[in-house]
């Protein structure tokens, strides 16, 4: 097995469980979805997977937005935290299926052709390599209904991720947190050219854009790509 087609390694999964144990949590949704989600889906009914649901902000958000949602994220700590949200959202429930992915999985659990809408954020750096975030699209691809849409995101280098990391070359970046065993990469392209010329081969894109902030104790920069399938 390659490991560009492992979507899932265990080491991240550790940590992002730890985080989810320690208590990380977010309280509302990522604010460029809250715009993209109104220009570019347009609120249109239909089937979505959320890739990386994380703490399921942005996942509670497109529920109230009318959606029809699959949601999929590596950490089994971050699908106890939504239950535990969703249970406060009785009227949500019946409209989303949570799913853990396991470490190791190589494919998406879900049929060809399926879904109307992809929504995956802050997740494609934490691939590690272009070749995984590569896999991981072509899988999207194929899970996706001719014409759906997808709107994905991928860090900079100015980003947290990249600026207090160590270059490895071909634009992965590497940090090790107190306590942390081993090194996570992150792959962070140059530029939003570069993130475009990642995602062309697969989709048809409709946008590229970039979204950028520096308060307190973060620094964000990401690039944004609205596209749909042939
Ligand atoms: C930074 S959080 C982002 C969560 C959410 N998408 C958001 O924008 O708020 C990253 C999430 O991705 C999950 N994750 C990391 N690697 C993953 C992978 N290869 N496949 C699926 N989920 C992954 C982690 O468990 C974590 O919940």
């Amino acid at each position: 097995m390659k490991e560009s087609m492992i979507l899932v390694d265990p080491d991240t999964v550790k940590k992002w469980d730890a985080n989810y144990a320690a208590g990380s949590d977010k309280k509302y949704p990522n604010l460029d979805l809250v715009r993209l989600e109104k220009w570019f889906f347009k609120s249109q009914p239909g089937l979505l997977l959320e890739y990386a649901f994380g703490c399921g902000e942005n996942l509670i958000h497109l529920l109230e937005c009318g959606y029809t949602i699959k949601a999929i994220d590596a950490s089994l700590g971050a699908k106890q935290l939504v239950e535990r949200k969703l249970q406060r959202r009785p009227e949500l429930q019946s409209h989303v299926t949570l799913t853990h992915l396991p470490v190791g999985a190589t494919v998406l659990p879900y049929p060809d052709a399926q879904f109307d809408y992809v929504n995956c954020l802050s997740v494609l750096s934490l691939l590690g390599s272009k070749e995984r975030a590569e896999y991981l699209l072509k899988e999207f691809l194929r899970v996706m209904k001719p014409g759906a849409k997808i709107i994905v995101d991928i860090n900079g280098p100015q980003s947290d991720f990249a600026r207090y990391a160590k270059s490895i070359g071909d634009n992965v970046y590497e940090t090790r947190e107190p306590g942390d065993t081993v090194a996570h990469r992150s792959y962070c392209p140059p530029d939003a050219r570069t993130f475009a010329e990642l995602i062309r081969p697969y989709f048809n894109i409709d946008d590229v854009g970039y979204s950028a902030h520096k308060y307190l104790h973060s620094e964000i920069q990401e690039f944004i790509i609205c596209a749909h399938k042939e």
